[in-house]
């Protein structure tokens, strides 16, 4: 089934998406660097982690989500969780005519520009690291780097955790980011949704010659030139009670909603949970 409309609505939604609260560090650039722009946000908290799943599950959920976010006829999607976007982006996007980006490409561009020594360091779940899609990204755009990557699967359940500035997250990072320090990196891709909220641990143990790169940012800058060369740029503000800034998730609203007022400081107000399975 194709998904397509019309999409030239200014003043339409963006779509997000994510397997659970990771994707809220994208959103939360997107809120910053285009402040006018409406966003739906869903989460995928029933069937969260994706970093450990396979291709074809991580592919079918999110075409399921890409068939529930259409309802809302959203100008774009911006497909928030790296192992979503190493997996299932490119299906997504022959499956649907609604513009697409993922959080993978921006962070390759980012780091292939940023690195002096060519020695790059990605750091991701299981599942983005096998996919080798940041090598893939990394080496179209600058064949002479090497690419280091390291699944660091613990990181999820401590930043879920609140362990973001703790000693157990100092030691488990130290040990992850030990054979990258070994490599002589001099750039290291934050390839997973949660990384950012650790950042200053990763750049405290990587020293001040080694550069942090944050696709969740680089997504958001990418996304604003993209709507910018489209025209789509929502150019006023949403007006007075409009709700511009929609969450659904597949199971405890509650604690999403707890979760993500600790990261976004614009007041979510309610988080809605939808029966993800029958789209
Ligand atoms: N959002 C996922 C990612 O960025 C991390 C959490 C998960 O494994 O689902 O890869």
């Amino acid at each position: 089934m194709t998904v397509s409309w019309n999409h030239t609505d200014k003043n339409a939604p963006i779509g997000v998406f994510d397997s659970g609260v990771g994707g809220l560090t994208v959103a939360r650039e997107i809120m910053r660097q285009i402040p006018n722009e409406k966003i739906i946000y869903f989460g995928d908290t029933a069937r969260v982690p994706y970093g450990s799943k396979s291709r074809e599950t991580v592919t079918r959920f999110s075409k399921q989500i890409v068939r529930f976010l259409s309802t809302f006829e959203v100008k774009t999607i911006v497909v928030a969780c790296n192992t979503a976007s190493a997996y299932a982006l490119d299906e997504l996007e022959a499956e649907s005519d609604i513009p697409m980006i993922g959080v993978v490409k921006p962070g390759a561009k980012a780091a292939s520009e940023v690195t002096r020594n060519g020695r790059i360091g990605v750091i991701a779940t299981e599942a983005t690291i096998g996919s080798k899609i940041y090598n893939q990204y990394i080496t179209e755009l600058n064949k002479d780097v090497t690419i280091y990557g390291k699944a660091c699967p613990l990181f999820v359940p401590l930043v879920e955790e609140g362990l973001w500035v703790d000693p157990v997250t100092d030691e488990i990072a130290k040990r992850y980011l030990a054979e990258l320090i070994d490599l002589d990196i001099d750039t290291l891709i934050l390839g997973c949704t949660h990384y950012p909220l650790i950042s200053s641990t990763m750049g405290r143990i990587m020293g001040e010659n080694v550069t942090l790169v944050n696709p969740a940012y680089e997504t958001a800058r990418e996304l604003k030139e993209m709507l910018g060369e489209k025209g789509l740029l929502n150019d006023s503000a949403p007006a007075l009670g409009e709700n511009q800034y929609q969450f659904y998730v597949s199971d405890t609203a509650d604690k999403f909603k707890n979760f993500a007022n600790s990261i976004i400081k614009y007041g979510i107000l309610s988080a809605k949970t939808i029966p993800i399975e029958e789209y």
